[in-house]
């Protein structure tokens, strides 16, 4: 075992037992629920953007002193440091190595919002699928070093970004990045559905990366600017519940089900409002933005991919796009997990004031305001 793992691990054994001591506290001054609760929440397993969420929720929790009266409710709460920091020790943005000074730009402006709402959408017959598709969803390619502008895709969990990526790549050539690209890429998957996640994302050689941080000094990072993508906030959170149960904890449906039954109070107030900080960041810090809501994506695929290539300043192929959209189109859907609403009228009141904020910040930088149906779904 090199030094470097060795004190990782070191580190890792130290922040569990400051860890394990809180949650022995917590249990202490919470004695229901909370310290079942606790115990139910994933450790860590490496690999994977997992490990950082699941980190990323423990520190959470002690931040989040107290989970049942939220102070979530107050409406002008501004982000702050007690609100989530991304730990120091974890993550890509460690690994940066200091002679990539490629995209180390002077500081901008925020840009005025480029909205592209009036693109022009490329029409023609449809592509020969059988016969053309094939080569255009294999010839996905790597840019080269340096020849990429720095722009984010981001998105909070469960927001079809994976999806958006499998279009942008076949609509464009280009592979896409990831800020997670450390722990993905010795994965298989990864290598052949996202060759440029594999790489340092700072290098420059993806159409556009992936992230579901919003911490300030990434945001700033992503000098070339951002495409947000934002879904339904209501549907994000069901999904992300039980993406984390079923398909990373691998519990059966039924058990995911009591899950959420016993503990949405816990969860919901929770990442509601990291959902409200994740776009309030990007909307107000980044250097330039484009927004892109979910279910127009499923609506109106074409309009939508057509804005995100002239933003990522690539010229929208239609016979690309045609591929993209008719191999990717099995992933358009908004799945129903549940016949019954886990949220109280308290837990919609609090998140639709979130809705009210977000749409706020999205008219006062001149971007697409929210669909009116996020709110009271
Ligand atoms: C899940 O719960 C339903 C309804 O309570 C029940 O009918 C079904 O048998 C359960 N399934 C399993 C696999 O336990
Ligand atoms: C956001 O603001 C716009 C413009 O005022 C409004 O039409 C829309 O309904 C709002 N959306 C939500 C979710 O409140």
């Amino acid at each position: 075992m090199d030094l470097n793992r060795f004190q990782r691990k070191v580190r890792h054994l130290i922040a569990l037992s400051v860890f394990m001591s809180i949650l022995l506290i917590m249990s202490i001054s919470f004695p229901d629920g909370m310290n079942s609760l606790q115990v139910d929440l994933p450790f860590a397993i490496e690999g994977g953007e997992d490990y950082a969420y699941q980190k990323k929720e423990k520190v959470q929790k002690m931040w989040i002193a107290e989970p049942n009266k939220p102070a979530l409710m107050k409406k002008d709460r501004p982000i702050s440091k007690r609100s989530y920091q991304e730990p120091q020790e974890n993550g890509p943005r460690l690994k940066k190595i200091p002679s990539l000074s490629l995209h180390n730009r002077k500081k901008k402006k925020p840009e005025k919002n480029i909205d592209l709402t009036l693109v022009t959408v490329p029409s023609g017959p449809p592509v020969d699928y059988a016969n053309k598709c094939p080569g255009m969803l294999d010839d996905i390619t790597t840019a080269p070093v340096g020849s990429m502008p720095l722009i984010a895709l981001a998105s909070f969990p469960r927001s079809g970004n994976t999806w958006t990526r499998m279009l942008l790549q076949v609509s464009s050539k280009l592979s896409t990045g990831s800020v997670y690209w450390s722990y993905e890429k010795d994965n298989e998957w990864t290598k052949k559905a996202f060759p440029a996640s594999t790489v340092d994302y700072h290098l420059g050689t993806g159409l556009c990366v992936k992230t579901h941080n919003y911490v300030d000094e990434e945001i700033a990072e992503f000098s070339d600017g951002v495409i947000l993508l934002i879904r339904n906030p209501y549907k994000s959170l069901l999904s992300e519940f039980f993406r984390e149960k079923m398909f990373d904890k691998k519990f059966s449906f039924n058990k995911t089900i009591s899950l959420l039954k016993e503990f949405w109070w816990d969860y919901f107030p929770m990442r509601s409002y990291e959902w409200r900080n994740f776009n309030l960041a990007w909307i107000q810090r980044s250097k330039r933005l484009l927004v892109v809501f979910y279910e127009d994506l499923i609506s109106n695929p074409m309009h939508e991919l057509t804005r995100m290539l002239v933003f990522l300043r690539q010229t929208p192929n239609l016979h690309r796009m045609q591929c993209a959209l008719m191999h990717y189109a099995a992933f358009a859907k908004e799945t129903s997990y549940i016949k019954f609403d886990p949220s109280t009228p308290e837990q919609h009141h609090v998140l639709d004031q979130y809705i009210v904020e977000v749409n706020q910040s999205l008219i006062e930088r001149d971007a697409k305001p929210l669909p009116n149906y996020y709110e009271n779904s």
